[in-house]
């Protein structure tokens, strides 16, 4: 079994370059199939979320390669060998449900995709997704194959453009709806879009490529119809959750950190966070730096679509409150189900207690609903090493800063949920001065009562 072990109480202190974001690098990967031309990308995160995408990506005849060296990837889809997509991606990472936007002006084939995957985070359905595409004219079923469903799409009437309302502002429902309009005759309008930086810089590469789209105000992106593209380059966004996620860990370990390549521009309301909190950052020429100053204090936190505060910064933000001295409140208002890890928090000394109310801030969509999505922590504890399970991404990340914090030894297993996200995450944090190490044990030897 794939382990961490983490002995706690060491600040972090030093420089790390931040990483090509995740959650653009694989859309821009679906990007370049819309076109038969090369394309470029360079600042290319080394991830498991990227490996996946690219094995998909071959998987229908694009042609890779990849200096991970040097961070640059080349890719070229001259056609397509198939659009099926095998049932052995079933559940692998998000990206699936994305191809089809991308493909569907490609092909007169059907396009089928298996289920789709990512973290355990709440219910993650794709209906806007379905319903956006619909209404540019696809026909999209959910059939039952061996051994579990997929998606079978096909435009065989061609796609036509349409004024296309999101029900909510939806990251993946936008990207996929984007993909499909640039082929889509005539022009599409989404409305109450999202706007998340990872969407801009997709719309940056796809105007490189020879897209006509057109970010309006209110929420609105309007794209026109194009059949020709070129090659294109682009160097890929940075990933403003891992400058978040060593922020946090720096600060909550009263160390100093300074972060590479650091967008502030994409970081204005986890700074706004921070400050409230009594945490210190500096912006300098190229990257910012994160650092501890004084005794932190609680606040009120709600997660938002951009540019409200993200939900992914919000598990290990709950961690860096719990160092900080009174009571805090966060309102959850992404997703009904993204608390689950609290409960090992709490077995490490964390102080938490979770409501379905909304806590603080205005009603969400689940306030009628059962799902314990606000939460109260008090503060300060002092937290104690144990062996840890991760159920995924960003709760992973947040347990490997609680175990920083602790002053003995925990065991995290499941470490490669981190690979798909993190680059390096093990070489970064000893670069900082963490006592972590990666290794192998015996599933026996690792009890997760401890
Ligand atoms: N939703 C629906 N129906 C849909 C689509 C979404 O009800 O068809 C709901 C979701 O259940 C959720 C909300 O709408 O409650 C927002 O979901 P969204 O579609 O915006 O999320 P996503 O595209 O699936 C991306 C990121 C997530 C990030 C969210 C929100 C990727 C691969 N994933 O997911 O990142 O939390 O946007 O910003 O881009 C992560 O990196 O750890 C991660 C989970």
């Amino acid at each position: 079994m794939d382990v961490l072990k983490i002995r706690g109480g060491k600040p972090l202190q030093g420089t790390i370059k931040a990483s090509g974001a995740k959650n653009a690098m694989t859309k821009l990967l679906v990007a370049s199939l819309l076109s038969d031309r090369k394309c470029t990308f360079y600042n290319v995160p080394n991830i498991g979320d990227v490996e996946i995408t690219l094995n998909l990506c071959r998987e229908i005849g694009s042609e890779i390669h990849w200096d991970k060296q040097n961070g640059v990837l080349e890719i070229h889809t001259k056609e397509l060998k198939t659009s099926y997509v095998p049932q052995k991606y079933s559940g692998a990472n998000r990206i699936p449900i994305l191809m089809i936007g991308a493909l569907l002006g490609r092909t007169n084939e059907d396009i089928i995709v298996p289920t789709i995957g990512g973290d355990l985070i709440g219910a993650r359905p794709v209906d806007f997704h379905i319903h956006a595409l619909q209404k540019l004219g696809a026909r999209i079923e959910y059939r039952e194959m061996k051994k579990e469903g997929a998606y079978f799409a096909q435009a065989h009437g061609g796609l036509k453009g349409s004024i296309i309302t999101l029900v909510y502002p939806s990251v993946g429902a936008t990207e996929n709806t984007i993909l499909a309009a640039i082929r889509a005759k005539g022009t599409t309008l989404i409305k109450n879009a999202a706007l998340e930086p990872e969407i801009i810089d997709l719309i940056l590469f796809l105007q490189k490529m020879g897209a006509h789209i057109t970010v309006e105000a209110d929420r609105t992106i309007r794209i026109q119809h194009v059949e020709q593209f070129v090659e294109a380059e682009h160097h890929v966004l940075t990933d403003r959750n891992e400058v978040a996620s060593y922020a946090m860990a720096a600060i909550a370990t009263k160390g100093r950190v300074f972060i590479e390549g650091a967008e502030h521009i994409h970081m204005i309301a986890f700074l706004n966070k921070l400050r409230e909190i009594g945490g210190g950052f500096q912006i300098k020429k190229n990257g910012i730096e994160f650092f501890y100053q004084d005794e932190l204090r609680g606040i009120h936190l709600e997660t938002d679509v951009h540019p409200g505060f993200m939900t992914d910064w919000q598990q290990p933000f709950v961690v860096l409150l719990t160092q900080a001295k009174g009571v805090s409140v966060v309102h959850e208002t992404v997703y009904e189900n993204r608390f689950g890890y609290t409960q090992m928090l709490k077995e490490m000394g964390a102080d938490i207690s979770l409501f379905t109310q909304c806590l603080g801030g205005k009603s969400c969509r689940f306030a009628a609903s059962d799902h314990h999505h606000s939460l109260v922590v008090k503060g300060i504890s002092s937290l104690h090493g144990k062996n840890i399970s991760i159920p995924d991404l960003r709760a992973g990340f947040a347990y490997v800063m609680a175990a920083l914090l602790a002053q003995d030894e925990s065991t995290i297993s499941n470490a490669p949920f981190l690979d798909r996200g993190y680059e390096d995450l093990v070489g970064k944090l000893v670069s900082l001065g963490a006592d972590i190490e990666r290794g192998a044990v015996r599933k026996e030897a690792l009890s997760l009562q401890k």
